[in-house]
Formats: structure tokens, sequence, C-alpha cells
């Protein structure tokens, strides 16, 4: 059987990382790189921290408006599962990459899994939130990392071919983390005292397409009581020079860093500010208050646990969320047991899929 994989942007390649060692050992597997993100530091540095193999096929689409975006990419792999016929299109997560895989392979009658399915933020000004809606309507298989997304699914009446698996980023942090151990130095190497910083990320269209948000976030930010970690996404760097927004006071800029880095800096920091998704469930997996500078969450399970506070941009609220955000000693485990790709390799092994 043979399964042609998606992935274009930072957060699939560590979500494909997990699941591309578990496929290979049952299926074939050819690798897509839309090349949605292309600087090596948000796509190169994944592949070669985290063993991911060399993709069979990279588009090298780069940057566009959503619509072009998209588009480039459905002609692309669209003549790549052509050529491939593959039995199965596997696609992760949110990104115009997803959607643009999902549509293709479902026209093309070809079964679709999605890797994280059913996350709602029921924000539809979130490209996110149609992306992943609409990837979830062309799939045959949703691969659930939460109940919750369970639960959304079926509010909108998609309950066939839903599975509950846990999540695939907390198989890559259990992973990696080994390799983390023995990589004490990285803290070093930024001059950081674990607990002596706070680890910032805004990359969501919300904050950098509005000024006001982003103007509110950062001089905030600024004036917190420790320096203030902030790798940098190359969105953000383009806002704010546009802006003409300095980063002064606590920030510490830095550029994006690979996964093993971004994992010590998460895991000894203070406290995290970020509108990442992957960030607020990490910083719930790795036991570390995280304040969200978003008004809504599709995690919400870190919230209700008392472990993530939702914020926005309001300059107040980041600040008193800093300052008193104590969760709870316990953390029920949200996404898991970590083999969430063992599970997904074998409910395809099991299914009809494989056998045809
Ligand atoms: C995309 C996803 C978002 C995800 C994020 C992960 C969509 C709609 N958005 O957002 O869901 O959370 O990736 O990081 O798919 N750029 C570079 N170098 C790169 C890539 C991008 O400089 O390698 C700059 C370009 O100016 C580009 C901008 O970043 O226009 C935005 O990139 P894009 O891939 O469109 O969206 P992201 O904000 O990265
Ligand atoms: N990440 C990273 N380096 C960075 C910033 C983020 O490795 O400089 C990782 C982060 O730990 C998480 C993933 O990228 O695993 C989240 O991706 P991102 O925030 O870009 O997208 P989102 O999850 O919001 O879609």
């Amino acid at each position: 059987m043979k399964i042609c994989s998606v992935v274009g942007a930072r957060p699939q390649f560590i979500k494909a990382a997990p699941l591309s060692r578990e496929i290979r050992k049952r299926f074939e597997e050819v690798l897509i790189h839309t090349g949605q993100h292309y600087d090596d530091s948000l796509s190169r540095v994944f592949f070669q921290e985290m063993d991911i193999p060399e993709p069979d096929y990279n588009l090298e689409i780069g940057s566009f408006s959503h619509g072009k975006q998209t588009g480039l990419m459905m002609i692309g792999i669209e003549e790549i599962l052509g050529k491939e016929k593959p039995d199965m299109v596997i696609v992760y997560g949110d990104t115009n990459s997803t959607l643009a895989a999902a549509l293709v392979a479902v026209k093309l009658h070809c079964p679709v899994g999605h890797v994280e399915a059913g996350l709602r933020s029921f924000n539809r000004a979130m490209p996110e939130e149609i992306n992943r809606v609409l990837a979830d309507r062309a799939s045959d298989f949703l691969f659930c990392p939460t109940q919750t997304a369970v639960d959304n699914l079926e509010r909108e009446g998609i309950t066939r071919g839903c599975y509950m698996t846990g999540d695939v980023m907390y198989d890559a942090l259990k992973y990696y983390r080994r390799r983390l151990d023995d990589d004490s130095n990285l803290l070093n190497e930024f001059d950081l005292a674990p607990g002596g910083y706070y680890l910032l990320t805004v990359h969501r269209a919300e904050n950098t397409d509005n000024p006001e948000n982003l103007r509110a976030i950062i001089e905030t930010v600024a004036g917190l009581d420790m320096p203030v970690v902030f790798p940098v996404h190359p969105r953000t760097r383009n806002v704010m020079e546009k802006m003409g927004l300095e980063l002064s006071g606590m920030i510490r800029p830095i550029d994006p860093v690979g996964y093993l880095q971004m994992m010590a800096l998460e895991s000894s920091a203070k406290k995290i500010l970020t509108d990442s998704g992957g960030v607020q469930k990490e910083a719930y997996m790795l036991g570390v208050p995280c304040v969200t500078l978003r008004d809504e969450t599709e995690w919400v399970e870190t919230v209700e646990e008392g472990w993530n506070l939702l914020v926005g941009a309001d300059r107040k609220a980041i600040i008193e969320a800093v300052e008193t955000l104590d969760p709870p000693s316990e953390r029920k485990d949200l996404f898991g047991d970590g083999c969430a790709a063992e599970k997904i390799s074998r409910i395809i092994a099991d299914s009809s899929v494989a056998t045809l």
C-alpha cells in the first residue's frame, strides 16, 4: 500500500516526524513538501534534527495570497498524485497545504486521512478554521487528538471514520526529549537561567495583521520583570519592520529555532506567552504555565485544567495573567499516551484501504 503524506509548514514537519516513522514500518510512503515554508530555520532544520526522510517531491510554492498559494499547491499536488496513484493521502493540521492536498485527493477519489482532525476555534475569520473545517469534510479518516475534537465532529454530523488517537505532537515530545536531555548546553548559548525568563511567540494573522494588537503585545511584554526570549517568525518580523515597531526593554529577539532548542527554551521558561496552537499544547505537556494571546483556543482542555489563560492582545490582561497564573500541581494526560502515531498506522492497516 502506498501513502502520500503532504506537509508544507513548520508544525506539519513536527507532526509528520513520528507518524512517518510508523508509516514506513508498514507501508510505502511518498513525502510531498509543498514549500509553503522554505527558510532553513522553518523547514530544513526540522528534517535534519528530527530525522524526517528527505521529501520525494518539493513543490517550492513559497509565499502568496491564500487563493494563489492554495491554487498553485493544488496544481502541483494533482500532478504528483496522478503519477504516484497512492492508496491514501495523509494531511496534517490546518494550513493552506492541508486544504490543498485534501481537496485534490478527495476529487481524485483517493481516501484522505486528516491528522489533528476535529479542532475548532469557532472563529471563521481565522484562515486555519476554514482550512480545518473543509479538510475534515473531505476526509475519510479523522484522527482526533482529543475527545473535544471527536465531540466537535459529532456536532457537525461527522461520526464515520472518527478515531480518538491522542496527539502526535505528544509522541514527538516524548521521543525527542531523550535527545534534549543530552543537550543541556542549549540554554547557555542564550545565557539564560532556568525559570529566569519568559518565552514569547507571535505569528497568528489576528495579531500580525492588526497593528494595534501587535503593538499592544510587544509594548506590554517589553515591560515585564524578566527577559522575554522571542524567536521571531518571519511573518511577524516583516510586519514589525513595516510598522517601525522596535523590540526594546526586556525583549530578547532571536531567529526562529529548531525543535530541540525550542523544547529546551519552552521547558525552562517561567511562563510562555504565545498565539501558537502547538506551543500552547507543548507548554501543558511540559508543565509550563501558558498565557495565550488569543481570544479563543482549540485546546480548551488546557484552559479548563487551569494551565492556560486566554488574554487576547489586552495589555492589562497580559500583565495580570503573567503575574497571577498559578496552575494546580496535578496535570492530566490530555493528549494521549505518546503512541498516537502507532495507533494511526494500525487503524490504516486494519482498514479496507489497506486491502485494496
Ligand atoms: C502558516 C499557517 C499557519 C501556521 C503557521 C506555522 C496558513 C494559512 N497559515 O502561517 O496556520 O500556524 O504557518 O508557522 O497556512 N515567510 C518567510 N519564510 C518562510 C515562510 C514564510 O519569510 O519560509 C514569510 C513570508 O513573508 C510569508 C509570511 O511569512 O508571506 C507568511 O507565511 P505563510 O506560510 O503564508 O503563513 P504563516 O504565517 O507562516
Ligand atoms: N517551534 C520551533 N521553533 C520556533 C517556534 C516554534 O520549533 O522558533 C515549534 C513549536 O515548538 C511547535 C511548533 O513549532 O512544535 C508550532 O508551530 P507554529 O507555532 O509555527 O504553528 P501553529 O502550531 O500555531 O500552527
